[in-house]
């Protein structure tokens, strides 16, 4: 019997039972703070509090419901010396790739004026801007950036993408390491971010980065709330520099309630959904890392604590 303990939104339980029912054999899962749960194997998690794994003496794992680790990272209560992985599914790849796209078209295309236009039933045309050309770049091109990347390329946009090292995606301008940081937001007219968090990212988006953009250019922020400076951005919205943002991602969540963000009329405010955990496109890579630590073996997409992700 494999014991599963499970920290994140409780109805998913079902799902997962349902999902991983099919791949392992004989599993039980329970909310991983319960009685039962200090006897799991290996946990299944989202931003789990300190302490959460102090009562699991049989734990061989944890297994994140998500790509991203920066709340793992900042809490010292969890065990390092046990394999961590992360999700990296190409169905979170896509509904990211859908956000970002669905609000860079919306901006590009001028929808927010376009809907103000027909409340106030106006017939009239503004100037398009090039179909063909436009500067985007993507901060962060791993397993997510690099199709948004792609997809954005399809699209007619001349592409750039941000690394920490060097890779190569065909069609792909790349720009690698914080020495390239001013090169790659020289001119940009849409900037994507789907950087994890560490040190480096944190703050990258502030007001130098924001001048070095093309003005009147757009912020879209799928990565982590940090690595925007806030002040900076309501700063370069003020002065137009910025023309808008979109964020799903906030330095302190839930958006705490007098954020102005809430309230711009340039930042469309989306509550970190930009691509939720699906657990039957998840499974069968759960359903491997688990077997994995179960065998003793070491998992797939481990979490590197040094690099920070
Ligand atoms: C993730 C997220 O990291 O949803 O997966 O933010």
């Amino acid at each position: 019997m494999i014991r599963i303990g499970f920290y994140g939104n409780a109805s998913d339980i079902a799902k997962w039972e349902t999902s991983l029912a099919t791949r392992l054999s004989d599993f039980e899962i329970n909310e991983l703070l319960s009685d039962a749960g200090a006897a799991s194997d290996v946990a299944l998690v989202w931003a789990p509090p300190p302490h959460a794994f102090a009562n699991c003496r049989n734990l061989r794992g944890i297994i994140m419901q998500g790509q991203g680790v920066d709340h793992m990272m900042r809490d010292d209560t969890v065990p390092r010396d046990l394999p961590l992985v992360r999700l990296i599914d190409p169905d979170m790849a896509n509904a990211l790739s859908h956000w970002a796209i669905l609000n860079a078209l919306d901006f590009w295309r001028d929808g927010a004026a376009y809907r103000a236009q027909q409340t106030a039933q106006t017939w009239r045309s503004l100037p398009q801007r090039p179909a063909t050309g436009g500067r985007v770049g993507i901060l962060g091109v791993g397993a997510i950036g690099s199709v948004i990347a792609t997809r954005f390329a399809a699209l007619g946009f001349d592409v750039r993408g941000f690394a920490r090292s060097p890779k190569q995606i065909e069609g792909i301008e790349l720009f690698v390491g914080m020495n390239q940081l001013a090169d790659f937001a020289s001119g940009l007219d849409i900037v994507v971010s789907v950087l994890p968090l560490t040190p480096q990212t944190t703050g990258i988006m502030d007001a130098a980065f924001f001048n070095s953009m093309a003005p009147g250019a757009f912020v879209i922020n799928g990565g982590r709330g940090p690595q925007v400076v806030d002040d900076d951005l309501l700063a370069a919205l003020e002065s137009g520099q910025i023309g808008g943002a979109a964020l799903d991602v906030f330095a302190v969540e839930p958006l705490p309630e007098s954020h102005p963000f809430w309230t711009h009329p340039q930042v469309r405010v989306w509550p970190h959904v930009a691509a939720q955990t699906n657990a039957t496109s998840a499974a069968d890579q759960v359903a491997e890392a688990i077997l994995r630590m179960m065998a003793g073996e070491s998992p797939a997409n481990r979490v590197d604590w040094a690099r920070g992700y």
